[in-house]
């Protein structure tokens, strides 16, 4: 059974920066300084945590990767740079995987002043497949932009703030998102749920909820899935902060991946 684990994080540093990330769309076109790329492009290669998927740093993106997109929704300009987000083009586990370790070079970039904004909707697929140089069954499942934002939101950006329920910041409860937290729960997997509430999301519906079973964590979405835009993927991304956490509450552990149902993985102490 697969198993997910980034015991080399520099804990402190990643949790700081999911804690102050936010999604941004509108850059001002400098280009990203030399020894920001290549920190990033070691994060890509170091966190390849499940061997088929890989992060791919475009140092320039392609001008047309984030065009054919109407409406503020992933309206993104100005970007220098960006990422795609690659494996293979079907299996229950991979969009887990992809969210967890993409998480890992979106941290990053946040820890060193850059913006990003995963998208998985509308962008273009072969663009994006060939600066991912794809091999066949392999597919880019999501991109983002990578620059330095401008300091000021765009129009686009205050209008995507507004809406509900994509609206940036709004995040649920953490009773609501792991029901029945409380003191009945170690510190530990309190402060896991807490990290993942700042998880980003596709239209952030925020579809991670936890369980906590005596001596371990379980992650499992709410709903439907969704083939198009697979809340697994939210959950991989949701699972690097729950773990980034724990880890900075020194308990380590591993993630075990759950396969053919609602529950995606459980957080296994070591
Ligand atoms: C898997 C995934 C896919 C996303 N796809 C898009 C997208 O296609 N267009 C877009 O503008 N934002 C996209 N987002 C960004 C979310 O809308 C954003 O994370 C969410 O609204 C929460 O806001 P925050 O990231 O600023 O905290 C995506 C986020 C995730 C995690």
């Amino acid at each position: 059974m697969a198993v997910l684990s980034v015991p080399d994080a520099p804990v402190g540093d990643w949790l700081e920066a999911a804690a102050r990330r936010l999604s941004r769309r509108s850059y001002d076109g400098r280009p990203v300084a030399e020894d920001a790329l290549a920190a990033l492009e070691s994060v890509c290669e170091r966190f390849r945590s499940a061997a088929e998927v890989r992060t791919v740093l475009a140092r320039e993106a392609p001008p047309d990767m984030f065009r054919g997109i109407l409406g503020s929704y992933g309206r993104i300009s100005g970007a220098p740079s960006a990422l795609a987000f690659v494996g293979p083009a079907a299996g229950e586990d991979v969009p887990v995987a992809i969210g967890y370790s993409g998480e890992t070079a979106v941290l990053e970039a946040t820890r060193l002043g850059l913006g990003t904004c995963w998208v998985s909707g509308l962008f273009r697929r072969s663009t994006a497949a060939a600066i991912a140089d794809c091999d066949a069954g392999e597919a880019v499942w999501a991109v983002s932009p990578v620059g330095y934002p401008r300091a000021t939101l765009s129009g686009a950006e205050r209008l995507l703030y507004r809406q509900k329920p994509g609206r940036a910041r709004h995040r649920l409860a953490a009773g609501e998102i792991a029901p029945g937290i409380g003191s009945a729960w170690p510190d530990w997997a309190c402060k896991g749920v807490e990290a993942a509430r700042h998880a980003p999301s596709a239209a952030n519906r925020q579809p991670w909820r936890f369980r906590y079973e005596g001596d371990h964590v379980v992650i499992a979405y709410a709903g439907p899935e969704s083939v198009k835009y697979p809340k697994r993927l939210d959950c991989g991304i949701a699972m690097l902060h729950f773990e980034l956490a724990a880890r900075a509450s020194g308990v380590p552990g591993s993630w075990l991946l759950l396969a053919g149902g609602a529950d995606v993985a459980s957080w296994v102490v070591e």
